[in-house]
């Protein structure tokens, strides 16, 4: 392939990209932004591989096939363990880049070669620090979302933490800026392998002072951090397809942190530093307080009666993978004439988009997926909020307990419905590990259960039912 088309073809590669992006805004449009992305990477793949100057072909099949058995897998995990999945993908982005960078500067070292320019050695310094910090830093947070025994769930924090953190990111940058000024240095070669070395232990100290709550916006950011190392890594290579995507790459996943930053009510700074989810102090006094179960029946017959049901899915409905019976309840209640709302919190579950991605597999029309900003003005006109498997995005604590770890966290106004109806299995908190006052409140009814067989068998008495309104 001749140089003018393999630039035409990223260029093509490009435009796709960013279509991909565009597209993805709306669940209409998401499936066709993810073909473009498909579409885009193969185009950039094979362009790349079909330059003039690449004549060993081995070790290219070689890779190929070694991604394939490892990406295959990797696309099967269950919907859940997405978040640590994507982690899973920076981690191995990160390392190329590093490794891509390291490798060139070997190289180059080894000629003595006059390529080493300073903005080049520049280039090679910020993807080898961004790629290794990426690769230790992603796989630590897969590892705290997997819930790895050997790391630390809980935020490890000690003095000085941050003082020592930032004091080793200064010692790499200056050892970087040395090799800048003298990349053909005897030292300089051992001066960045210590670059590298500092750059992986970075990753690991950023991660460990960051409890699991934060975890999902973290990898948000070391997406960004993937996408600048990619970013340098195509200044390297003098590659402008890399360029671009890297920092597609880059300012989506810092565009993704702040919209969570914000849904959770938490300032960039806090997430990287603030160590949340140690000071979750037990609440004091100690008295049982009383949850009122409510029967399937009686549950199903205020259903029944209903003008207005809003539901409120969250974490549970994944893990009890309940949607297509939610489905069959909102059908259900749509047959007697009542009106069924989704409400969507936008960190519900544990992705983003997580409920509107369950919902959509159950064909729910995503015009009765409502916002949180917009359903909140109609809670009190509504007459049951059926609350599935969520917990935190409901717990009103957040909007009142300044002591509460989620006070300030927009939520999802359930408190305010006429009737509460809560699915969960137990009386355990949700992710934040914190008591809800929702399931005491006078208003609140406990369908206890796991979500899917509870709503299953709500299904079995509105179907066994008459049906008349
Ligand atoms: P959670 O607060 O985690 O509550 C989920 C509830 O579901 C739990 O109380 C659990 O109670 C119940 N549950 C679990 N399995 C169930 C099953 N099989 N059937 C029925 N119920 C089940 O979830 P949420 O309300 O969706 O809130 C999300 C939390 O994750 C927030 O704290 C949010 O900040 C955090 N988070 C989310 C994101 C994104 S992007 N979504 C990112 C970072 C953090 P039982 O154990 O009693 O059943």
């Amino acid at each position: 392939m001749s140089y003018g088309l393999v630039q035409f073809a990223y260029l093509i590669a490009t435009a796709l990209f960013v279509f991909a992006l565009h597209w993805m805004n709306a669940p209409a449009t998401a499936r066709r932004g993810v073909y473009a992305g498909v579409i885009g990477m193969s185009l950039a793949v094979v362009a790349t591989w079909a330059q003039p100057e690449i004549v060993n072909h081995l070790w290219i099949v070689i890779a190929v096939i070694l991604g394939f058995a490892v990406g295959i897998p990797l696309s099967r995990v269950p919907l859940t363990a997405v978040p640590q999945r994507t982690a899973l993908s920076h981690a191995f982005g990160g390392l190329a880049a590093g490794l891509v960078g390291a490798g060139k500067y070997y190289l180059w070292f080894g000629d003595g070669s006059d390529q080493l320019t300073p903005f080049r050695t520049t280039a090679i310094i910020a993807e080898v620090l961004l790629g290794f910090l990426t690769f230790t830093g992603s796989l630590m947070a897969a590892g705290k979302l997997q819930e790895v025994k050997w790391i630390p769930q809980r935020p490890v924090t000690y003095p000085m933490q941050n003082v020592a953190n930032i004091g080793l990111l200064l010692l790499a940058a200056a050892l970087g800026v040395g090799v800048v000024l003298q990349p053909l240095a005897a030292w300089a070669p051992v001066a960045l392998a210590a670059i590298i070395v500092l750059a992986l232990l970075f990753g690991v100290l950023l991660i460990i002072p960051i409890g699991g709550a934060d975890m999902p916006t973290v990898i948000a950011i070391l997406n960004a951090y993937a996408g600048l190392a990619a970013v340098a890594m195509g200044f390297v290579l003098d590659n402008k397809l890399l360029i671009t995507a890297g920092a597609l790459d880059g300012s989506s996943g810092l565009i993704l942190a702040v919209i969570m930053c914000k849904a959770m009510n938490r300032s960039f700074t806090n997430v990287l530093f603030g160590a949340f989810g140690q000071v979750q102090q037990a609440k004091a006094g100690g008295e049982e307080r009383i949850y009122k179960a409510e029967s399937i029946e009686g549950a199903g017959q205020v259903l029944e009666q209903a003008n207005l049901v809003v539901i409120v899915p969250g974490y549970g409905m994944a893990v009890a993978q309940a949607q297509h019976k939610v489905r069959e309840l909102y059908d259900q209640l749509r047959k007697r004439g009542v009106t069924v709302k989704f409400a969507i919190h936008p960190v519900a579950g544990r992705m983003p988009g997580h409920m509107n991605v369950l919902l959509a597999e159950a064909d729910i029309p995503y015009t009765d997926l409502v916002e949180m900003d917009e359903i909140n003005s109609d809670m009190p006109q509504v007459d049951v909020a059926l609350v599935v498997g969520a917990n935190d995005v409901v717990n009103p604590a957040a909007r009142s307990d300044k002591g509460s770890p989620i006070y300030g966290m927009p939520i999802i106004d359930a408190d305010r419905a006429r009737t509460v109806f809560a699915i969960k299995r137990s009386k355990n908190p949700g992710f934040a590990g914190i008591d809800n006052e929702l399931y005491f409140s006078d208003k609140t009814w406990m369908l206890f259960g796991d979500a899917k067989s509870v709503i299953g068998e709500l299904v079995k008495q509105l179907s066994g039912g008459s049906g008349m309104h």
